[in-house]
């Protein structure tokens, strides 16, 4: 069970800002589970009952959804450049939605969206070491050297990627481009693209296929679907 600041959970529940919900909870307006808290920072869990003024705070519903991502979408809620953001495609849905985790603005593919802060950390936790595979179109083609590498680890940064599955899915007939497969468990900046690279290879176009145990079967681009009480639990549940 993830705890959660006070303020935070008053904030969200569109009660006052983020600074207004610590002002009502100095002023001694905020109870938790019967008992006044004025401490700022007080950290409550999903079943806590809050109430401010004496009226019992409704807290959202927590909803999860696996989204399509096209390409030319940036996975950010708001964009400073005006670009179009994936919070964008869920006009029709009434829950303040944030992706969970990022993919490149020009990288299309499965990213799951929520309003579930717990589900957010525990999936996003460097500890939590989801398979997420990522097709991608490369220049050149990877040689049995080069697929070695990225399979047992390469550089990036002074920090060594771990083990990865490498699959040539395709390669075209003038050999200037190669579909690969990339298996991989962690998703820093960048990750693939900087992977590829590493061996000397640029990616054109890239598409993440599978995260966890899902998979964009029977979406199209910029569409969803919500997820199911049970693959939220076993999405909660994978190592
Ligand atoms: N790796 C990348 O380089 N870009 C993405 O969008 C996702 C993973």
């Amino acid at each position: 069970m993830v705890l959660q600041r006070l303020q935070k959970v008053i904030a969200e529940a569109g009660i006052a800002s983020r600074r207004g919900a610590e002002k009502i909870i100095q002023e001694g307006r905020v109870t938790v589970d019967g008992n006044v808290v004025t401490k700022l920072g007080t950290k409550v869990d999903t079943f806590s009952n809050i109430t401010v003024d004496g009226e019992p705070i409704e807290r959202e519903s927590l909803h999860t959804y696996l989204f399509y991502k096209p390409r030319g979408v940036v996975s950010t809620v708001k964009d400073d450049k005006g670009r179009k953001t994936v919070v964008d495609f869920f006009k029709d849905v009434p829950y303040r939605l944030y992706p969970i985790g990022r993919l490149d603005y020009d990288t299309s593919g499965l990213l799951l969206m929520t309003n579930d802060g717990e589900l957010a950390n525990l999936m996003m936790h460097p500890r939590n070491k989801v398979a997420k595979v990522y097709v991608a179109k490369i220049e050149g083609q990877l040689t049995p050297e080069e697929i070695k590498k990225l399979s047992s680890g390469v550089e990036i940064d002074h920090r060594k990627s771990s083990r990865a599955k490498v699959k040539v899915v395709r390669t075209d007939k003038k050999k200037k481009f190669q579909i690969v497969q990339l298996t991989i468990h962690e998703g820093h900046y960048h990750q693939v693209k900087r992977m590829f690279k590493a061996v000397g290879h640029k990616v054109i176009k890239l598409s993440r296929e599978r995260y966890s145990f899902l998979t964009l079967e029977s979406l199209v681009s910029g569409k969803y679907r919500e997820l199911s009480h049970a693959e939220v639990d076993r999405l909660k549940h994978v190592d």
